[in-house]
C-alpha cells in the first residue's frame, strides 16, 4: 500500500474546468511587505488565540481542537536554548461530536500523525487547547492523564510490530481490562472472549500468539486491545494501509459496526480518499501543518473550495471508466516543513498563485456553516 501513497505529479499546470473560471494573474499587483505582512499575521493569530481561550467549551463536542501548535526543535544552543524548529502542527483548531468520524487527509509528512498523537498527549504541544469530554486537558499531568488514558485510544499502522510477541491473545487483551480494572477479575476472561467475538476473532485464538495470524487479524487483535478499555475517542492512524487491499473493506466495516455498537468517536487518518470517504463525517484536510480545508463530507467532495483539496480529489480513479476525470496537476516539490513558503504555504505548487499569496498568510475562515478554507480567491469571490 505505501507505493499507493497520493501521487501529486510535477508535470505541467492543467487547471479543472472547475476552477479555471477563476482568474488565474492579476496584472496590476500591489507591492508587499513581507516582514510587515508576517507581523500583522502573527498580531491576528495572537488576537484570535487569546479570544478563544475564553470561549465557552462546545457542548456537543466530545474534542476540541483551539489553535494547537506542536514544533520539533531541530537546533539547539549550548544552553538549550532552541535555534531552530520543525511546525509540524501550525495553528490547527476543529470539533469534534460524539459519535462523529473525523477524516484527515494530506501527502506524506504534512503532520496527520503528529497531529494525532499530539491530541492524545503523546507529544507534548507547544500551544493552543485540546479540550476533551468537556475538560481542558492541554496542561494535565501524566497523573492526571491517566485517568483519562483509557477514554483516547490509537489504532497504529502497522498491526505486525504494535503486538508484544510474547503474548498470547488473551494475555494482550487482558493486560489493559485489568490495569484499568474493567470488569472484576473473576468476569475477565468471559469479558475478553466477548470483545474478541464483536471483533470477529474465533475463542480459540485466546491461547495463540500474534506471528500465528494474518495481518487482518492482527490488525483486529490490534483494535480489540484499543476498545478492551471502553474508550471514547480512538485515533485510527492509516489502519488498513499495510493491508492487503482484499482485507481492507473487511476492517473498515468492523470499525463502523463497532463505532455503531460502542457510540465511538474516530479521529481517522488516512491518505486513500476513498476510505476516507466512506467512513468519515467531517473532513480535515492538511497541507504542510496546516488546515487548509475543513467540512462536512457531502460539503469537502460535494463543494471542494480549496486549491490543493480539488488536485487532491482529481488524484481518485473513478470506477465508472465512461467518466473521465480532469486530473489537476500540480508543480513543484513539497516544501520542507522545517522551511515552509511566506505567504500562503500552498503558492510554491498552486496554479492559481497570485502576487498576494505569496506574501500574505491567507485567513482560515468559515465559507459556508462548518465549512472552513484559507485561500484568497475565496475571499475575492466574498
Ligand atoms: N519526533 C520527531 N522529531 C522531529 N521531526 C518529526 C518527528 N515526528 C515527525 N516529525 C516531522 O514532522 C512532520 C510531520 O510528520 P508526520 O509523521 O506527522 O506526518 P504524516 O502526515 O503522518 O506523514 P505520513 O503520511 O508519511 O505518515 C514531518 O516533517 C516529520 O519529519
Ligand atoms: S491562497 Fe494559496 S491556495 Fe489560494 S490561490 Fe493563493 S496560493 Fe492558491
Ligand atoms: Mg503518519
Amino acid at each position: 500500500m505505501a507505493d499507493e501513497k497520493l501521487e501529486i505529479s510535477n508535470e505541467e499546470v492543467a487547471p479543472s474546468e472547475e476552477i479555471s473560471s477563476v482568474e488565474a494573474v492579476d496584472t496590476a499587483e500591489p507591492q508587499y511587505d513581507d516582514e510587515l505582512e508576517a507581523k500583522k499575521y502573527q498580531e491576528k493569530k495572537q488576537a484570535a488565540i487569546e479570544a478563544d481561550k475564553n470561549k465557552p467549551f462546545d457542548p456537543d463536542a466530545l474534542l476540541e481542537v483551539r489553535h494547537l501548535r506542536k514544533a520539533f526543535p531541530l537546533k539547539k544552543s549550548l544552553t538549550g536554548k532552541v535555534l531552530s524548529e520543525l511546525v509540524a502542527v501550525d495553528d490547527i483548531s476543529f470539533t469534534l461530536k460524539k459519535g462523529e468520524t473525523l477524516g484527515i487527509v494530506g501527502e506524506s509528512g504534512c503532520g496527520k500523525t503528529t497531529m494525532g498523537r499530539t491530541i492524545l498527549k503523546l507529544h507534548p504541544s507547544n500551544g493552543g487547547q485540546i479540550i476533551f469530554d468537556g475538560k481542558d486537558i492541554t496542561n494535565y499531568k501524566p497523573s492526571q492523564m491517566r485517568q483519562i488514558r483509557r477514554d483516547m485510544q490509537i489504532i497504529f499502522q502497522d498491526p505486525y510490530s504494535s503486538l508484544p510477541p510474547r503474548s498470547t491473545v488473551g494475555g494482550i487483551l487482558s493486560e489493559p481490562v485489568q490495569v484499568h480494572k474493567i470488569v472484576p477479575k473473576s468476569q475477565e476472561k468471559e469479558y475478553v472472549l466477548e470483545l474478541m467475538d464483536k471483533c470477529g476473532l474465533r475463542d480459540y485464538y485466546y491461547e495463540r500468539y500474534p506471528h500465528e495470524f494474518s495481518g487482518g487479524q492482527r490488525q483486529r487483535i490490534c483494535i480489540a486491545r484499543a476498545l478492551s478499555v471502553n474508550p471514547k475517542l480512538v485515533v485510527c492512524d492509516e489502519p488498513v494501509s499495510a493491508l492487503d487491499v482484499s482485507i481492507q473493506a473487511q476492517i473498515i466495516n468492523l470499525l463502523k459496526d463497532l463505532q455503531q455498537k460502542m457510540g465511538l468517536t474516530y479521529l481517522f487518518i488516512s491518505h486513500d480518499l476513498s476510505v476516507v470517504k466512506y467512513i468519515s463525517d467531517k473532513i480535515g484536510v492538511m497541507y504542510l501543518g496546516a488546515m487548509m480545508e475543513f467540512g462536512k463530507k457531502e460539503d469537502i467532495f460535494g463543494n471542494p473550495l480549496h486549491p490543493y483539496t480539488k488536485a487532491l480529489f482529481s488524484a481518485i480513479p473513478n470506477p465508472n471508466p465512461d467518466v473521465k476525470m480532469k486530473r489537476i496537476v500540480l508543480t513543484g516539490d513539497i516544501p520542507s516543513p522545517a522551511n515552509p513558503p511566506k505567504g500562503c504555504r500552498f503558492h510554491t505548487r498552486c496554479p492559481y498563485a497570485k502576487e498576494i499569496c505569496k506574501h500574505v498568510v491567507p485567513e482560515y475562515k468559515e465559507h459556508e456553516p462548518g465549512h472552513f478554507a484559507a485561500c484568497h480567491l475565496l475571499d475575492n469571490e466574498a
